[in-house]
């Protein structure tokens, strides 16, 4: 990544104005300052100018003769190839309102006629600086992302890996007409077999947890010789005749599985023992993946609670922001009942609910002074950058909604996308519920924590107009039950911790 300006030497300008005496003037003074200079005389040839040329910078009347220019200027902002493009709009009305207008329209910047040319090409500069500095900021956080979560496309699904050792047993048993047997898996040091899966005793078996050497199961192994074979071993003649089957990934015994014999009706036959050989040896490549995949997959959140971590410490937030916000919004989404397969998607959209921050240029993030009204749509942009930077990640495909609406209110009045009541996709309801909680009871430099209580009432106050009222309600119930009280909103949670409210 360079870190070098992307302002061209010859800035190319587009000015849409419908009068021939201001084109013909902006002409001359911006060529002659080392703009490149193209003219639309209406909105429509504007617009058309703007998709072409892509120019680095527009002009933008505010009266035109067909189209409004706040709506030209709205267009131009929603379009995925212009609405990088900064727009100053020129006005002769100078009241506030028309200035808002103009920058809720999506404007840049705003500069009323009559202007001093000289006044216009540094407003043109500056503006040209700070799309520079948010288009390297955005890249670098989008260059960051894709190295980060060039692992994360490959994984699904991560919280169970033991679960499917039961039924790996039963398929066993099905398949050879057995009705006991139990599943064995090497533990961590490798040195015992460990019963992680039994079935079809009636407390006669062997226990779960029980360990045996391995030379207890497959004795040849004990003869040190490196070629003995990880055979089935049959155990017909013993008062308990069983088989048992190594289960063996990439040459390593990983584990086996035991069946018991007692009460079947025919010998242990060629055919069986085939069949729980390729039973086994399909099931070890399963365990190992999904061991590998476990792996994986915690690294991959660990990173990602990381890189939440150095955007909660490029914000103005406290450490560990993003996961509390989590813990919340899990707490609340579990009150709820919400399924597993939900449960996920909404912590990792908490967690990474401010990524876009990223792409904001610190001196915005970390100003101590009041923004200003482009400061703020700068600010504003925050969840549609992070939608984007992981957009290309289909590991997080259902992530995203999450992330691009934490910022929508109940009553409509929120950003992006102005969403309203059940619009909003509930992960960003929750999480905005998360945040202002968080928000509320830490410390900031301007203010003292509030307590729970407090921060109750607000959300309260503020239920039905910023948030979802049934969400509210949950927060109280958790409250009232007491899993929501003062050292929660004081403690950040592990990622183990909220990884537990998932299972
Ligand atoms: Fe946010
Ligand atoms: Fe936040």
């Amino acid at each position: 990544m360079s870190a070098t300006s992307s302002i061209p030497e010859r800035p190319s300008v587009l000015v849409v104005d419908d009068s021939n005496l201001l084109r013909g003037i902006l002409r001359e003074e911006l060529e002659a300052e080392g703009f490149e200079v193209h003219l639309a005389e209406t909105g429509e040839r504007g617009l058309e100018m703007a998709r072409d040329l892509r120019p680095d910078v527009i002009v933008l009347d505010v009266v035109l003769p067909d189209l409004d220019g706040c709506d030209l200027c709205r267009r131009l902002k929603r379009e995925e190839a212009t609405g990088d493009i900064p727009v100053l709009m020129l006005s002769s009305r100078n009241e506030l309102k028309d200035k808002m207008a103009g920058f809720d329209a999506g404007a840049d910047d705003y500069l009323t006629k009559p202007f001093f040319t000289k006044e216009l090409l540094a407003r043109l500069r500056t503006n040209l600086k700070t799309r520079d500095a948010l288009v390297s900021s955005r890249r670098l956080g989008q260059l960051y992302l894709e190295m980060l979560f060039g692992i994360g496309s490959a994984i699904t699904s991560p919280f169970k890996v033991e679960d499917e050792v039961e039924i790996i047993l039963r398929q066993a048993l099905v398949a050879v007409k057995a009705l006991r047997g139990s599943i064995l898996l090497l533990d961590q040091e490798g040195g015992h077999l460990e019963v992680r899966g039994v079935h079809g005793y009636d407390g006669s078996g062997p226990a779960l947890g029980a360990r045996f050497r391995i030379s207890d199961k497959l004795p040849m192994l004990a003869s040190g010789d490196p070629d003995a074979p990880l055979a089935i071993r049959v155990y017909e003649d013993t008062e308990r005749p069983s088989v048992f089957v190594p289960m063996v990934a990439k040459e390593r015994l990983i584990g086996g599985i035991e069946i018991d014999l007692l009460g079947r009706d025919r010998r242990f036959s060629a055919n069986d023992q085939k069949i729980l050989y390729a039973l086994a040896s399909q099931a070890a490549i399963f365990i190992e993946n999904a061991r590998l995949e476990r792996d994986v997959r915690s690294m991959f959140l660990s990173i990602i609670v990381s890189m939440a971590g150095a955007v909660d410490a490029k914000d103005a937030y406290t450490h560990g922001h993003s996961l509390r916000v989590a813990r919340v919004g899990l707490l609340v989404a579990q009150h709820l009942g919400l399924a597993r397969e939900r449960m996920e998607p909404l912590l990792l959209a908490a967690i990474l609910h401010d990524v876009g921050k990223i792409a904001i240029p610190d001196d915005i993030l970390k100003t101590p002074h009041r923004l200003d009204a482009g400061q703020i749509e700068v600010m504003k942009s925050h969840p549609l950058a992070g939608a984007r930077l992981l957009a290309h990640i289909p590991a997080l495909a259902d992530v995203i909604p999450g992330i691009r609406h934490h910022h929508e209110h109940w009553d409509g009045t929120g950003y992006p996308d102005g969403l309203k009541g059940e619009e909003i996709p509930l992960a960003g309801r929750l999480i905005l519920i998360g945040d202002a909680f968080d928000a509320m009871t830490t410390d900031r430099v301007y203010r003292k924590a509030m307590s729970v209580t407090a921060a109750l009432a607000e959300l309260h106050a503020h239920a039905g107009i910023q948030f979802d009222p049934a969400l509210v309600e949950c927060v109280a119930e958790e409250h009232a039950q007491g899993r929501i009280h003062e050292e929660i909103s004081m403690s950040t949670p592990s990622l183990d911790e909220l990884i537990e409210h998932i299972r």
